[in-house]
């Protein structure tokens, strides 16, 4: 099995046009499709809502995404500066045979061009070539005012785990003096994980690439009926779902999805886990010889517009403490010189602490925010790439490095 693979690699590594950016392919079978993140960089200042309809996502995913402060007034017309870096949440399909976000559609302003829309609008997440692929352009200088244009977004799934662990998905643009250590340093993994994951041959990349950058998430198991079947948010980031009633978030203490009751909804259906007076998100515990016992009332998918609820009961060493929040941050106002020139997961935040995100941990001692900033700071991971890793990703889903042009 792995021979053939690893001629094949070499084969289209031989070829001589590896001039062009390269990005990493995930072939694929199934109709399913998968959470994933793109990484954009804003060309020019934009209001969140105006990235949003980029992009045509929710500005509020796009907020609780990069942990921005969705409770603030009038958040969706807030200024983002240019060169701000964001990640912006898709789903990723498979179409013709590989993994692509497909959803976004462009209408083209006067002095467009194929190359400014890829390059600039879309800060090269698509190429010029695959836009007019896509769309079927034979005279890409006859571009017309006003015309809708698909815009084919590069995506991976990789079944939404890396190393057998729950992990979403970012492509990233290569910047021009990223290297791969300083990259795998921003994100907390390693070379060798990046490495395996986009089946590079050497550590080295250049500006254009992109990179399938796996982020550790928190996973969800709702039933495959469920609307949100599949939920997979980022560690330290927030995600709504159930028509923005529920809120869920991940990290940073642990890896478990913590849903809850979101404000932002005026019409939601009950949240309260039957046979009990919990609402979801609502831990109960008592400290009993045996150990402790924990009784939570936690999300389970949304259902025709019904909000599933399970209760659960478990005895635990230790009672739990109050659930902490992943740090929110105030909507970016500028960049900071070193996350312009480097990649920048996440916005600084401009002012300290954060916000709350919702009128039940607004009682003081319910929750617990991170004092300091989650900024930087690489984890030092100890991930480490087995052989059994390698060969599962080779495997699982044959990965090369290839020009786009050909696949896209
Ligand atoms: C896909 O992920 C699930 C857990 O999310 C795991 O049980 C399964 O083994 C994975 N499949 C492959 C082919 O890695
Ligand atoms: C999740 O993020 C927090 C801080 O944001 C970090 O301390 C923790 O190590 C991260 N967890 C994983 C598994 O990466
Ligand atoms: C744990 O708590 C639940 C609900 O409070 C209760 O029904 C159950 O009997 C308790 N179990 C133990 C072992 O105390
Ligand atoms: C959702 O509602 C439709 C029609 O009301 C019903 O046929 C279907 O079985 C429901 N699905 C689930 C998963 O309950
Ligand atoms: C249960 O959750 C609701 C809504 O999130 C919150 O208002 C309430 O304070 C919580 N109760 C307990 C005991 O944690």
């Amino acid at each position: 099995m792995a021979l053939p693979v690893a001629t094949f690699l070499f084969y289209l590594t031989s070829l001589p046009f590896l001039v062009f950016s390269k990005s990493t392919i995930e072939p694929c079978s199934v109709s399913d499709s998968c959470n994933a993140l793109l990484g954009y960089t804003l060309y020019t200042e934009l209001k969140v809502s105006e990235v949003a309809a980029l992009f045509q996502a929710d500005p509020i995913a796009i907020l609780t995404a990069n942990a921005i402060d969705i409770y603030i007034p009038d958040v969706e017309n807030r200024i983002l500066p240019a060169g701000l870096f964001l990640k912006v949440p898709t789903l990723c399909s498979c179409a013709d045979g590989i993994r692509k976000s497909i959803s976004t559609r462009y209408k083209t302003r006067p002095s467009d061009t194929l190359a400014s829309i890829a390059d600039s609008v879309y800060a090269g997440l698509a190429s010029a070539d695959q836009i007019r692929e896509a769309n079927s352009i034979d005279d890409p200088s006859a571009l017309e005012v006003g015309q809708t244009l698909v815009i084919p977004l590069p995506c991976t799934c990789f079944n939404s785990t890396d190393n057998f662990l729950p992990a979403i998905y970012l492509s990233y643009v290569v910047q021009s003096g990223d290297t791969v250590p300083a990259v795998a340093a921003q994100y907390s993994t390693t070379v060798t994980d990046i490495m395996n994951v986009n089946a590079m041959g050497s550590p080295v990349i250049k500006a254009g690439d992109i990179l399938a950058i796996p982020l550790p998430a928190c996973a969800s198991n709702f039933p495959r009926y469920a609307t949100d079947f599949g939920l997979t948010v980022a560690n330290g980031t927030y995600s709504m779902t159930a028509s923005h009633c529920v809120q869920c978030s991940c990290g940073p203490g642990n890896l478990n999805l913590y849903c809850t009751a979101s404000s932002l909804a005026v019409s939601c259906s009950s949240m309260q886990c039957r046979g009990s007076n919990l609402m979801l998100g609502n831990v109960t515990s008592q400290a009993t010889s045996a150990g402790c016992n924990v009784t939570s009332c936690s999300y389970g998918g949304f259902v025709n517009g019904t909000i599933l609820t399970e209760l659960s009961m478990s005895l635990q060493p230790q009672c739990p403490g109050p659930h902490q929040f992943p740090l929110l941050v105030p909507p970016p106002t500028f960049v900071s010189h070193e996350s312009a020139l480097g990649p920048s997961p996440s916005p600084v935040p401009s002012q300290p602490g954060g916000t709350i995100p919702t009128p039940g941990s607004s009682i003081p001692g319910t929750s617990i925010f991170p004092g300091s900033s989650p900024a930087n700071g690489p984890a030092g991971s100890t991930s480490q790439a087995s052989p059994l890793h390698l060969l599962s990703h080779l495997i699982h889903a044959i990965l090369f490095w290839l020009i786009s042009k050909f696949l896209l």
